[in-house]
């Protein structure tokens, strides 16, 4: 069979790695693909030299004139953001070329758009290497989950979040300090606040959602807070209390809608998840059939990721002479049976809480905390007041809470943050159990 001629779009960390993937494993990869994948055109504004592109590759700085080159089959959208991935992407669908992409802000943000236009022209568009690197969770959830109704998804997938939370809890690492590690190692988005806001992660959770529950990508739904308001004090009352936190990726199917939320949560100290450190990834997912699965690896770096773009490469070069509609759909369900289902605004999510507040140590003042989250229906499962005095003679109190829906703890932390003896504002993380 002819070989597959493949055009990379960005000689970058993960361009660089793909390349040098392609090369090495070529003899293998054309075993299981049945036939050979050539790179024989790249893009890219500067050469990357942990690659030899040798003679035979072409090379410019043009990325959108190989999406309408016709020598190419695959393009391999690897510049990410938006704009110009967009063109790209679009034009390479128009010349009926297939995609591979890393992109997960491209997805997230135009995926809607960008596979009815692939529907249209009955090309494939895939995107393993856009959630959680390395880890094939992509392909689990579409293929290897089918059989189930999943419940939740839930996932550390921001690896430069994760690395920054375990050096600092580990290690005494400032956050900037962690950060600028980050960045050098090329973990890190271009935009690091994309990391540490959870923008990044809401970009992947996105996508996981939307294959998980048969729903188009609603990005703009998600909620997202990130790991910057975070102090050592709140991760030493966690584990005081037997939780480590980590910064999650949720979403779950509920009777009203779906949750879709990323934010720091405290998880038991002895799930799992909370024992993955560094730039590591890891996602579960509950199907009523199988129960909770574990996916865990790298989630970024140049080869955990171009093992993902490589795997998506290969299953193109395989389906290349596929009819289109027997495909896996490009959401995991067919696109005229994509629900509904709304995504719930965060007043609606229901989980339990930890509060971090401040209050003079005088009688009554916990009682009064006290009987402004019974008021509200507001089940407290542990308290503790810390006998530290701190300067302006306000002792910390910690409470974690058993499930409420956030708006009603909303109301409770109003009512709380407006007692003259408490300080504003008053901290609070999520709780979740993960069982
Ligand atoms: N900035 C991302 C991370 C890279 O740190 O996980 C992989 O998407």
């Amino acid at each position: 069979m002819k070989p597959v001629k493949v055009g990379i779009c960005g000689l970058g960390t993960v361009g660089g790695g793909t390349f040098n993937v392609l090369q090495r494993n070529a003899e293998e990869i054309a075993r299981r693909a049945g036939r050979a994948i050539e790179v024989t055109h790249i893009a890219t504004r500067a050469p990357n030299p942990a690659c030899d592109v040798g003679d035979s590759v072409q090379v410019c700085d043009d990325a959108l004139a190989l999406a309408s080159n016709p020598d190419i089959d695959i393009i391999v959208e690897l510049i990410g953001g938006y704009d110009m991935a967009l063109k790209i992407v679009m034009e390479a669908i128009a010349n009926g070329k297939h995609v591979v992409t890393a992109n997960k802000a491209l997805i997230a943000v135009h995926g809607n758009e960008i596979f009815a236009a692939a529907r249209e022209k009955g090309v494939m568009v895939a995107y393993e290497a856009s959630v959680a690197g390395g880890i094939p969770i992509i392909k689990a959830l579409r293929e290897g989950l089918a059989a189930n109704r999943v419940q939740w998804v839930a996932g550390i997938i921001n690896g430069t979040g994760n690395f920054i939370l375990t050096e600092m809890r580990d290690k005494g690492r400032t956050f900037d300090d962690v950060l600028a590690e980050a960045q050098a190692l090329g973990y890190a988005e271009a935009d690091p606040t994309f990391d540490v806001e959870g923008i990044d992660a809401a970009h992947k959770l996105t996508i996981l959602a939307s294959i998980a529950f048969g729903i188009p990508l609603q990005f703009d739904k998600a909620y997202t807070e990130g790991i910057t308001k975070l102090t050592t004090a709140d991760v030493n009352y966690a584990e005081a209390f037997g939780y480590r936190i980590k910064h999650l990726g949720i979403a779950r199917r509920t009777e009203q809608g779906v949750e879709l939320r990323v934010h720091p949560t405290l998880i038991p100290e002895d799930r799992l998840l909370a024992n993955v450190h560094g730039v590591m990834n890891a996602v579960m997912v509950n199907g009523d059939a199988v129960g909770s699965t574990l996916y865990y690896g790298a989630g970024a770096g140049a080869e955990p990721t171009a093992s993902a773009v490589v795997a998506d490469i290969i299953d193109v070069a395989r389906a290349v002479s596929c009819d289109p509609d027997t495909r896996v759909p490009h959401l995991a369900f067919r696109s005229e049976a994509l629900s509904d289902l709304p995504v719930l605004p965060v007043g609606e999510v229901e989980t339990a809480y930890y509060l971090r507040l401040h209050a003079q140590d005088r009688p009554g003042v916990l009682a009064r905390v006290a009987s402004i989250l019974s008021e509200r229906g507001i089940n407290i499962e542990s308290i503790m007041q810390k006998d530290v005095e701190e300067q302006d003679g306000l002792v910390p109190i910690i409470i974690l809470t058993h499930r409420v829906r956030e708006q009603r703890m909303n109301d409770a932390i109003a009512a709380m943050e407006a007692l003259d003896e408490v300080s504003s504002p008053l901290m609070r993380i999520r709780v979740e159990q993960l069982n």
